[in-house]
Order: structure tokens, then sequence, then C-alpha cells
């Protein structure tokens, strides 16, 4: 009985593992996807600034994720800097929260 149990576990942490990892290249490859890296590098500034800056600047703040998705679907300005992010046309409510989720996973 123990042993099962023990087992398990064992397979609930793996999968759960598994599943993190994979939820992390679904948010890279939706941003590719969308065409974020036309303006967006993982670090530093292109048009935008880079996905790693993003991470560190919200890193800890309430609701980041949220506010992100929301900056991505509506569009966004004067967080970094004078050039604007236009709203992303497109973007499904869960695929925001999905490129959100990995941009945030990307701080040093
Ligand atoms: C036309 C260029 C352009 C494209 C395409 C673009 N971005 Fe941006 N993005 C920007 C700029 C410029 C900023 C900085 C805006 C600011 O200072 O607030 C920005 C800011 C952001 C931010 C930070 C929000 C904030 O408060 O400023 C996130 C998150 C983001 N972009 C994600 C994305 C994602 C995901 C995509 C693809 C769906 C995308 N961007 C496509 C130019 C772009």
């Amino acid at each position: 009985m123990n042993k099962i149990v023990r087992w398990t576990s064992v397979l609930a942490v793996v999968t759960l593992g598994f599943a993190a990892a994979a939820q992390a290249q679904d948010g890279k490859d939706l941003a590719k996807s969308h065409a974020c890296f036309t303006c967006h590098a993982m670090a530093g500034t292109k048009v935008g600034p880079g996905f790693a800056e993003i991470a560190a600047k919200f890193a800890g703040k309430p609701n980041a994720a949220q506010t992100l998705a929301e900056a991505m679907e509506h569009g966004e300005k004067g967080t970094f800097g004078a050039m604007p992010m236009p709203a992303q046309a497109g973007l499904t409510d869960s695929d925001a929260k999905l490129i959100a989720d990995w941009i945030l996973s990307q701080k040093k």
C-alpha cells in the first residue's frame, strides 16, 4: 500500500514537471506565431523592450500577468519609453495569459 502511494506521488511530480515545461514552450511558440518577435527580443531593446526587461520590471507586482495580458490586447505606452505598442489583434484572452505567464518566467 505504502509503496503504491509513494509511486503515485513520484508519478504526479514527474507529470507536473512535464506540464510546466510544456506550458513554458507554448508561451514562446504563441509569441512567435503572433509575430511579437518583430518588435521584441528575448533581452535588450528592439522596437519594444526585451522580454527579460519586461519580466524584471513586473516581477512580484500584484496581478502582473493580468496587467501584461491587457497591455497586449489593448496596447500600451509610457511604461518603457516613448514608443507605444499597438493593440495586438487576434490575441485571445487565454493566449495573452499564456504569453504573459511565459514572459514573467523569463526574469534572470
Ligand atoms: C509594433 C511593435 C510591437 C509589436 C508587434 C509587439 N509589441 Fe509589445 N511592446 C512594444 C513597445 C514599443 C512596448 C513598450 C510600450 C510601453 O512603453 O509601455 C511594448 C510593451 C510590451 C509589454 C509590456 C507592457 C507595458 O506595460 O508596456 C508586453 C508584455 C509586450 N509588449 C508583449 C508583446 C507581445 C506578447 C506581443 C505579440 C502578441 C507584442 N508585444 C507585440 C512594441 C510591440
